[in-house]
Parts: structure tokens; sequence; C-alpha cells
């Protein structure tokens, strides 16, 4: 059955600097903390780091005609902060031309840029200072913002002042698996608070300098439920949603902090680091909400489980994910999309929503054919594309979807195995070789629809639909409850 897409609807892939630029020493960029926290031993899987990564900042014009050439009427890429401001204060004028030019080729190109401010590569001069559980940080932000958008605000329409707050907050400062690498409680919940009153502050900067510029934020959220309906699951997954998911969206959109933060938080902070007005500029409005779906999230009670490395929440576990499951290990659930999207609407706000990123990391390799088959991804998107028109026939006002990524690169602690790209990146020539999935989604974009299943999987066989109620139940909860 072919499903249509509104007339208008952006189709899009993203990016971010970090993880596909290089160049880190180029032109008088000075370092981010993730080119101190990919030195630290142990820190980023086979010791890899991002010096080169997909060499994008020497590979822009051919990067752009393959932008071009996939069709995308959208491409999202962050900017680097330590290029423009190599101590996180100074003009370095250099770095402001590379993404000039960046702008330039997209629009020459037609395609609409869409730009993060914030993803993650926080100078280490501010870092020194404090980083994010600094007030003076969210100043430098502000600045920053400014030098950026009155440069390019005259061709940016479109700004997300930072990229998932949750990960930069507690995957870098609570569980330390990415930079800065702190393990702190405390700090971990203020530089969530930080984050978002950067994006606030960001926000004025964006409509002093562009007051046309839409401007949003981007949250990862997910999709929580409980193991069982036993009692104890269903306050441990309120749990994970409020720190996932609640923690973000109430005071964006309600200008509050959720009770159950204060009650989980209790003993650890008292919240000290939200001062006056804090919370009325943090709930101005936006333009639009940016969605990162990636994760559906099964959760069972359990009281000894006190909180530790890549399961946070204290008294919670998440399960391991039944199949059908990414080469990540994440649960692939489209209709855990369809649940997020109608929820984040109705409980949440009438903004415009933007899918700001949405992928599957996979083991991809050239075959013998010379050509990248990805079947997997191409069926991924195929389903996630359905839950999302369906949730917009029900109302959500979704207008893009921006897919994660445009091309294979440098996944943080994880560096170069996981392959989330439309487009296979060899990183020892620097070739890159489209997949078929961007062949796909080329089509999708020009009939701005997805066609019958069965020709779209690659020339392969429909893969066989593993039931979901079937694989869930089977699961038990972790502990009994
Ligand atoms: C998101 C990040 C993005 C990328 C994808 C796979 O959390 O925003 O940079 O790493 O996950």
């Amino acid at each position: 059955m072919t499903t249509d897409f509104p007339k208008g609807f952006v189709w899009g892939a993203s990016t971010s600097a970090y993880q596909i630029e290089g160049a880190t020493g180029a032109d008088g960029r000075g370092p981010s903390i993730w080119d101190t926290f990919v030195r630290v031993p142990g820190a980023i899987y086979h010791g890899e780091n991002a010096d080169i990564a997909c060499d994008h900042y020497y590979r822009l014009e051919a990067d752009l005609d393959l932008i071009s050439q996939l069709g995308l009427k959208a491409y999202r890429f962050s900017i680097a902060w330590p290029r423009l401001q190599p101590d996180g204060r100074s003009i370095n004028p250099a770095g402001l031309d590379f993404y000039d030019r960046l702008v330039d080729g997209l629009l020459a190109r037609n395609v609409m840029p869409i730009a993060t401010l914030y993803h993650w590569d926080l100078p280490q001069a501010l870092q020194d200072q404090g980083g994010w559980s600094s007030r003076s940080t969210i100043d430098c932000f502000a600045d920053y913002t400014s030098v950026v958008v009155r440069r390019l605000g005259d061709r940016i329409g479109r700004w997300i002042t930072i990229n998932e707050p949750w990960v930069a907050a507690f995957v870098g400062h609570l569980e330390g698996r990415h930079a800065p690498g702190i393990r702190d409680d405390a700090k971990a919940v203020t530089v969530a608070h930080h984050l978002l009153l950067a994006h606030a502050r960001g926000l004025e900067r964006i409509r002093d300098a562009a007051p046309r510029a839409k401007a949003g934020i981007s949250l990862n959220l997910s999709d929580v439920l409980p193991a069982s309906r036993a009692a104890a699951d269903i306050a441990a997954a309120a749990r994970v949603d409020m720190f996932e998911n609640r923690l973000f969206l109430s005071p964006l959109f309600r200008g509050a902090y959720p009770d159950d933060a204060y009650e989980y938080w209790a003993g650890v902070t008292d919240f000290d680091f939200v001062l006056d007005g804090d919370l009325a500029a943090i709930s101005q409005p936006m333009d639009f909400l940016g969605v990162n779906f990636y994760e559906q999230h099964r959760v069972a009670a359990d009281p000894d489980h006190l909180g530790s490395a890549s399961n946070i929440v204290r008294g919670a576990r998440k399960l391991q994910p039944a199949p059908p499951i990414t080469a990540g290990d994440v649960a692939i659930r489209p209709d855990a999309l369809y649940s997020l999207l109608t929820r984040v609407h109705k409980e949440w706000t009438n903004l415009p929503l933007w899918i700001t990123e949405s992928g599957i990391a996979l083991h991809d390799y050239v075959g013998p054919d010379g050509r990248c088959h990805d079947p997997e991804r191409i069926d991924y998107y195929d389903r996630h594309f359905r839950a999302a028109a369906r949730a917009m026939e029900d109302g959500v006002p979704l207008h893009g979807y921006i897919l994660w990524s445009l091309m294979d690169n440098f996944e943080w602690a994880a560096g170069y195995w996981p392959r989330f790209g439309l487009v296979y990146v060899d990183y020892a020539t620097q070739m890159r070789l489209p997949k078929s999935s961007a062949e796909w989604f080329r089509k999708v974009i020009a009939a701005n629809a997805i066609a019958t299943r069965d020709l779209l999987t690659d020339g392969q066989v429909d893969p066989t639909v593993v039931d979901q109620a079937s694989v869930d139940s089977s699961r038990k909860p972790m502990r009994a409850v």
C-alpha cells in the first residue's frame, strides 16, 4: 500500500560536526572536551578518535554534491563551537568561513540548512572553568550563538539550540561514558538545568539576530513501558520516564520540574541551582520541538539496583530488549514512535514536531558486487515512516523527518563500528558509497510517498514479521515482583 505524505513535508539527513569533520587542529580550531576525552585510555572502543573522522572539513564540496545526489530537501548539521571560538570566547574568523561555505553550498543546491548550535563539543577551555556545571558557560553559549546567528542568520531559517541535553548531562556527567567523563549525580542534574537555560538564552539571541528564523531544541525521547502490570514495575517505569522524558518536557512546556524529580534527587540536591526567572526563561515559546527517536524501554522494579553505568536510574532496571533489535542492541519498535509522537502532542505541546534524528546501527559492508546492500535499514525506515504517517493521520503536526545519518561516522564512545549512514564510508580511503537505502530514500523523497513494501526491500523477500506481542510476553521481568 502506498502511504503519501503531505505536500511540503521535509525529508532530510543529519550529521554533527565532531562526528564527521576531522581537521581538529585546522585553521585555528581549539580543542573540545571530546578531543580530550578520546585520549583517555579505555574511553573509546578500540581506542579510536575523531582526528580525521570522515574528513568532511576537507571534502566539503564533494559531500555537498552527495547531499544533492541523494535528493535531500534538508540537511541538519552542527556548528563546532571550538572552530568559531577556540577558547570559548574569542572569535576565529576562519571557523566561520567554513560554515559560510557549507550554507551557501546547500542553498545553491536547493537544500534547506538546519543548524544545531551545540552537539556536545564544548571548548575544552570552558570545561577547564567548570564546563556546563558553571553558569558562566551559559553566558558564553549565548555570546557564541549571537556570533553565529549574526553571520549565518540571513541564510539559515531553522535553528536547533541544544542537541539531546539528556545525553550531554547524564551520559557525560553521571555515567561518565561521554565527555567530559564525570560521574557525579548532583553535577549531572545541575548540568541538565544549565543546558536548558543555555537553550533559553540561545533562543533569545536567535530572536534578536534573526527575528524571522524558527528555533527549537532536539530532545532524545523514549517510549517507556512497565515490564508488567505490577505496581512496582509501573512506578519504576514512571521513574525512567521522568528521568529521560519529563525532566526536559516539563520545564520546557510547563515551566516547572516534575514533582517526582524533586523526590528522586532528594538527598542528592535540593535544586538550589534553579534561580528566580530560570523556569520562565526555559518555558518561553519555541517554534518547533525536535524529537530524536531511537528507543523503547521496558522497565522492571529492582529495589537493590542503585543505579550504575548505562542503567542509571536507581531502583529501576531496563530489560534487555527482545528481538527485533539493531546491531547496537536497541529494540526496533515502530509502534513506539507512533505512541511517543501522539503522547508528546496530546500531553505536552501543540507545536510543530520534527523528527530530527532516527536511525539504525548495522554492521554494513561492501559486498562482492562492490555495493553496500542494507535491506534492514530500508525495512526499518519503511516501518518508521508508516508509523509517523499514522501519527499524522491522527492529528500530530509532524513537519519533517530527518534521518540519522547522512553517512557513517564516529559514533562517540562506540568508535567507528556502528554504521548509521545512508552512505557507506571506507575510513581508510574516505571513499563514499551510497547504500541501497540511499537509493530507496531518494525515491521516497521524489514521490513524497512510500510505495508497496515488496518493492522496498532491495529485491529481497519481505522478512518474516516477528509478532511483537508474543515476543514481549514471553520475556519475564528480571526479578519477580
Ligand atoms: C544520538 C546523537 C547522535 C548519534 C546518534 C546515533 O544520540 O545525537 O550524535 O550519535 O545518537
